[in-house]
């Protein structure tokens, strides 16, 4: 990217398998915004927003992630939220991960019953919980709705789906999972962490988003068609709002179109993936237990001294990355958090690890300790 007017290296862009600025997509994209304008269509779903291409949408990521059916929403943060708003009334009950993304603690939170929080990725916690919801949720006549994630986008673990979905052989719930981080980059055909697991049929409500590996906007849910349906007829966030503008679900089908017709973006996705986070170990950093693309690397720091090691490594590097410090992880911990995509070069990784030692170094010798703050 360009920066203050000068070419950045850019880490910090969630377009994994770089659609983004792919020449079709930027022609699909413009073709589209001509022929529709971006205020069509004029109304939502249900009253005037319909349109062939919306369900055309739907019907080809249904195909792609296995599902029977699919609706389209606005924006992936407001899918999550109004979708489990949608799906429990005060009877049911909800067991979700701990360290679950905003959109799911948002939805959690519009829940009019009870809900149980399980330690993050701890599969016998999980069971602790679901023991509790299954007493509650018998005793009112509800039913279960586990939630979490494919990828966790801070630490980039993948949830622990199988496990989790092989407790429905002991408990009965249905499982919904945020795949934002999965969709296109995991599983044989991208159909993301389900697919990769191999218990993709046991995720009951699936969620992915345009944002990342689509590179545009919006996102959808995917479930069995009697879900779904409900869902058309009773999400708020989609009944009361206008419908996602044509030049993004054709812009989305193109999208699609690629993933499927070009593996080699998800292939060169992994290189650099594995590149990146084999180098990174090999000159002694710690990456976590990351298993995915997403590639955090965790330094010890103040949150000013992470302040001016960010300002640094941009301005006399020319790296852009982003810095994640308290409260999202603990005090004195800094994680420069690296999104390689299928668009990165073999020369991106190799200058980013040696500048990065550099910098490293710097920060252990104290060099980015100073009571001012670094700004332009
Ligand atoms: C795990 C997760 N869920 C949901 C979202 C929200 O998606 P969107 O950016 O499409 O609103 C994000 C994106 O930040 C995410 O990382």
């Amino acid at each position: 990217m360009t920066f203050r007017g000068k070419e950045r290296l850019n880490w910090s862009l969630n377009n994994y398998l770089g659609l983004a600025d792919h020449p079709e997509v930027r022609k699909a994209d413009a073709e589209a915004a001509a022929d529709f304008g971006f205020a069509s269509p004029m109304g939502a779903r249900m009253m005037s927003g319909n349109s062939n291409y919306h369900e055309q949408l739907e019907a080809e990521l249904s195909a792609f992630v296995m599902k029977e059916d699919t609706i389209l929403c606005n924006f992936g943060y407001q899918a999550m939220v109004s979708s489990i708003d949608c799906l429990v009334d005060r009877r049911d009950v909800i067991v979700y991960d701990s360290e679950s993304h905003a959109c799911i603690i948002d939805g959690v939170r519009l829940h009019m019953g009870k809900r149980y929080v399980f330690k993050h990725n701890d599969v016998e916690d999980c069971e602790k919980q679901l023991q509790r919801a299954t007493a509650l949720a018998e005793e009112q006549g509800g039913a279960i709705l586990v939630i979490t994630e494919g990828v966790f986008g801070m630490r980039g673990d993948q949830g622990k789906l199988k496990e989790i979905a092989a407790l429905k052989k002991k408990y009965k719930f249905r499982l919904f999972v945020d795949d934002a981080h999965g969709i296109g980059t995991l599983g044989a055909t991208g159909a993301g962490t389900g697919e990769e697991q191999g218990c993709q049929d046991d995720i009951d409500v699936y969620f992915g988003t345009f944002a990342k590996s689509f590179g545009l906007i919006g996102g959808f849910i995917s479930s069995n068609e009697q879900v779904v349906e409900y869902m058309r007829y009773n999400m708020r966030s989609q009944i009361f709002a206008k419908a996602l503008p044509m030049p993004l679900v054709i812009g989305a089908l193109k999208r699609l179109e690629l993933m499927r017709n070009h593996p080699e973006l998800k292939g060169n996705l992994w290189k650099i993936t594995h590149s990146l986070q084999k180098g990174l170990v090999d000159a002694g950093f710690d990456i976590g237990v990351t298993d995915s693309c997403v590639t955090p690397v965790y330094m010890n720091g103040s949150i000013p001294e992470a302040t001016n090691l960010i300002f640094d490594l941009r301005e006399n590097y020319n790296i852009f990355c982003s810095m994640v410090v308290y409260p999202v992880v603990p005090k004195g911990m800094i994680i420069l958090r690296l999104i390689p995509t299928a668009v990165h070069t073999q020369a991106d990784v190799d200058y980013t690890i040696e500048c990065f030692s550099k910098i490293v170094g710097k920060l252990k010798s104290g060099e980015y300790m100073s009571d001012k703050i670094a700004s332009v």
